[in-house]
């Protein structure tokens, strides 16, 4: 059975008082244990401490990161390497987000290259697949996401999904708050984990794009959906609680 996984991406926001101060809330908020849902904050990196500091006490609260390079050191002025996260606790890392892939051209052999580096040195890679609007309409969301998966699946890593959680995101629901519908996301989900072949059933696949106290129940009611990557909703408190909640 897959515990529901959500995980907030803060993106390029907050300051290190912000974070403290939702990290309190999220821990007194949390806290219940009427929340079955593994939580993993993912701050930029200058607050990783600060947020791993806080997790460190709250039994469900886990830390990420929003990126890492695929070098395990060396002459790479402003990069941050997977050894350096895990030295500060981070257990999880975000590859291929949209937004590295649009903005700083990452293509899937990057991705590929940074989600064996994350592998490699023991953290919990969370790939990132998704379609633009364009892609959609002209009927190739599934051509585009196998093509994504494809570059990890061609790395022959060797039980390559163990320990690695694959996130949904349609490029269009992104920050738009146009969330795919539960039916268009469990598609693709069911998609996805077809892909992945005899280690489909237990990998978690979470969705992105716009997900809100308002819509998450409905999403992680579908059979292939466990959990969410989220945005802008995860630096609100209640908005993000609600969230983590709506698994039980
Ligand atoms: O990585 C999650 C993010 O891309 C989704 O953003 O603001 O639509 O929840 P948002």
């Amino acid at each position: 059975m897959r515990k529901t996984l959500v995980a907030a991406n803060w993106k390029m926001h907050g300051t290190k008082a912000f974070a403290e101060q939702l990290l309190a809330e999220l821990n007194s908020g949390l806290e219940s244990d009427d929340c079955s849902a593994e939580v993993v904050i993912c701050p930029p990196f200058p607050y990783l401490g600060v947020v791993g500091a806080a997790a460190e006490n709250a039994e469900q609260v886990a830390l990420g990161a929003q990126n890492l390079s695929e070098q395990p050191s060396g002459a790479f002025t402003g990069e941050v390497s997977a050894e350096m996260l895990l030295d500060c606790g981070a257990r999880y890392v975000i590859v291929g987000h949209s937004e590295r892939r649009s903005l700083y051209g990452e293509s899937s052999e990057l991705v590929a290259a940074k989600f064996a580096a994350a592998k490699g040195a023991g953290l919990t890679p969370i790939l990132c697949v998704g379609e633009s609007l364009q892609e959609r309409e002209a009927g190739n969301t599934l051509k585009v996401i196998a093509e994504q998966i494809q570059a990890v699946v061609d790395l022959d890593l060797g039980n390559t999904w163990q320990n690695a959680v694959i996130a949904y995101e349609p490029v269009w629901a992104i920050g738009t708050g146009k969330t795919a519908t539960p039916e268009q996301a469990q598609e693709v989900h069911q998609f996805i984990r077809q892909q992945l072949g005899e280690a489909g059933p237990a990998t978690q696949i979470l969705y992105g794009g716009s997900v809100k106290a308002a819509n998450a129940a409905e999403l992680f009611a579908r059979e292939d959906i466990d959990g969410a990557l989220v945005g802008g909703a995860s630096l609100q408190a209640d908005e993000f609680i609600k969230i983590c909640r709506a698994a039980d």
